[in-house]
């Protein structure tokens, strides 16, 4: 049994004071303990105040993206010792905002990937297909070559160390989610696709869900064999919802 992960991914949102009110809430809601893991991926400048306030508890903190170079002339670049340095355990790479804003490739997402592991930190992989890919029956061969990408760099060893989400572009901030069984397929095949690097660890890499994903919806999509929990984009924002979906898991 693969123990659930749930992530909020804040975007860029938050001030020092909305962030100080809603890790104190998450802090109070999981005081007895969490049944899952649970993590909140903040915007760079609060990555310290996430150490200050989340030390000693269960919920961890990352970053939402790291840079592909390690140090040097790169204005604005933030490297993934430096995440180290903010003692964060996870950064998400790939997101589909950043592949559609910022023109990341998927051989860039694999080299970020590279990096995160390089520094001992977590890449939580994107991957997802956009509305017009699905309607055009290419779902499952955009998600394995994105995910391909990052298998043919990393190590056998590093697929331990390794964490997807399948984000459905079309479900992201739209209120549409994936239903369940949808989101189950895609995740069946990039588990299989996980199993050609190494059969034995696949089956304990954590595969997340990310879409639209809320208190109301969380529970079923949970309930998927091959979903192993949620990135959360709004609803991680509230703490209400956040610790709802938490409990869900
Ligand atoms: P929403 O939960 O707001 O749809 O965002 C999902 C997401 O992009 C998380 O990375």
């Amino acid at each position: 049994m693969r123990r659930k992960l749930i992530a909020g991914n804040w975007k860029m949102n938050g001030s020092f004071a909305s962030n100080e009110a809603l890790l104190s809430e998450l802090r109070a809601g999981l005081s007895a303990g969490a049944a899952c893991d649970v993590l909140v991926c903040a915007p760079s400048p609060y990555l310290m105040q996430c150490a200050n306030l989340l030390s000693g508890s269960d919920i961890g903190w990352g970053a939402q993206d790291v840079s592909v170079h390690l140090s040097g002339a790169y204005t604005g670049e933030v490297s993934a010792p430096m995440l180290s340095d903010c003692s964060c355990t996870y950064a998400i790479v790939g997101h589909s905002e950043r592949r559609a804003y910022h023109g990341e490739t998927d051989e860039l997402v694999a080299q970020k990937t590279l990096r995160l592991l390089a520094s001992g930190l977590k890449p939580i992989v994107c991957v997802g297909e956009t509305l017009e890919q699905r309607e055009l029956g290419q779902t499952n061969s955009v998600v394995s070559a994105q995910l391909r990408a990052v298998l043919d760099v990393i190590d056998v060893d590093a697929l331990t160390n390794l964490v997807v989400a399948y984000e459905p572009v079309w479900a992201i901030g739209t209120g549409k989610t994936a239903t369940p069984q949808m989101a189950q397929d895609v995740h069946a095949v990039l588990r299989q696709q996980l199993a050609l690097k190494n059969p034995p660890v696949a089956e304990k890499v954590q595969i997340l869900y990310g879409g639209s994903m809320k208190p109301e919806n969380a529970q079923e999509l949970l309930a998927m064999p091959d979903i192993d929990g949620g990135l959360i984009g709004g609803a991680a924002l509230k703490a209400a919802d956040f610790l709802a979906i938490i409990q869900a898991a």
